[in-house]
């Protein structure tokens, strides 16, 4: 469990900030990879993404191409649902917030060094993201030099956070409301 109902509602807050940022961290952690809801043109879309970062005033990072779907979405509407689920804890987190896209400026290109070698391909393919190929391997292609040009960080700052704990019969589910300046309102709610 990340938390009981011994727990005051401020340890809550503090230990599912503590696993988000382990999230980030730690390759081999559940809260690794988010399932990231955005708001497609027929209705809501959903992907799962990798959390990349959660800086010291509690903005997520994460890493795509710009010409992929999420991104012009995000453009149009900014809000983005984060879902965690850790299996071993049985915790879920859900995160409601706003993105900014971040390309070619100055934050995106201080992410782009940690990007090495191989990995850039994820940002390079010739061919956009979901462009319709008559076979896989069509997908394949990639320029001889990369660079950063299609990387695109999507800077995420949270305004709501649910945490259920699964717990029998007694499940335990708090939230937490931003109120500006770093401060939170939370509250119990029946699971
Ligand atoms: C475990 C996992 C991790 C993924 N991580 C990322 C990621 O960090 N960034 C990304 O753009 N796509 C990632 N993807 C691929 C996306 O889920 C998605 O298929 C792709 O980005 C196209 O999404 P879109 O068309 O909704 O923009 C990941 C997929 C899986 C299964």
């Amino acid at each position: 469990m990340l938390f009981t109902d011994e727990d005051s509602l401020d340890d809550v807050f503090h230990a599912i900030k503590h696993e988000l940022n382990r999230g980030s961290l730690d390759s081999r952690h559940p809260f690794r990879f988010v399932s990231l809801a955005t708001q497609g043109e027929e209705g809501p879309d959903l992907r799962y993404v990798v959390l990349r970062k959660v800086d010291k005033e509690f903005n997520f990072y994460f890493f795509t191409d710009a010409r992929s779907s999420k991104v012009s979405q995000l453009m149009k509407d900014g809000s983005i649902v984060l879902l965690f689920y850790h299996p071993g804890k049985r915790v879920q987190v859900k995160v409601s917030g706003e993105a900014e896209i971040h390309q070619q400026n100055e934050l995106s290109r201080s992410f782009w060094p940690i990007v090495q070698g191989d990995s850039q391909k994820a940002y390079n393919s010739v061919m956009a993201p979901g462009t319709i190929v008559s076979d896989p391997e069509k997908a394949f292609q990639w320029p001889d030099e990369m660079n950063d040009q299609h990387f695109c960080l999507i800077k995420f700052t949270p305004v709501e956070i649910e945490g259920l704990q699964l717990n029998g019969l007694t499940h335990i589910r708090a939230q937490f409301k931003s109120t500006g300046n770093g401060n939170w309102s939370s509250v119990w709610l029946v699971p």
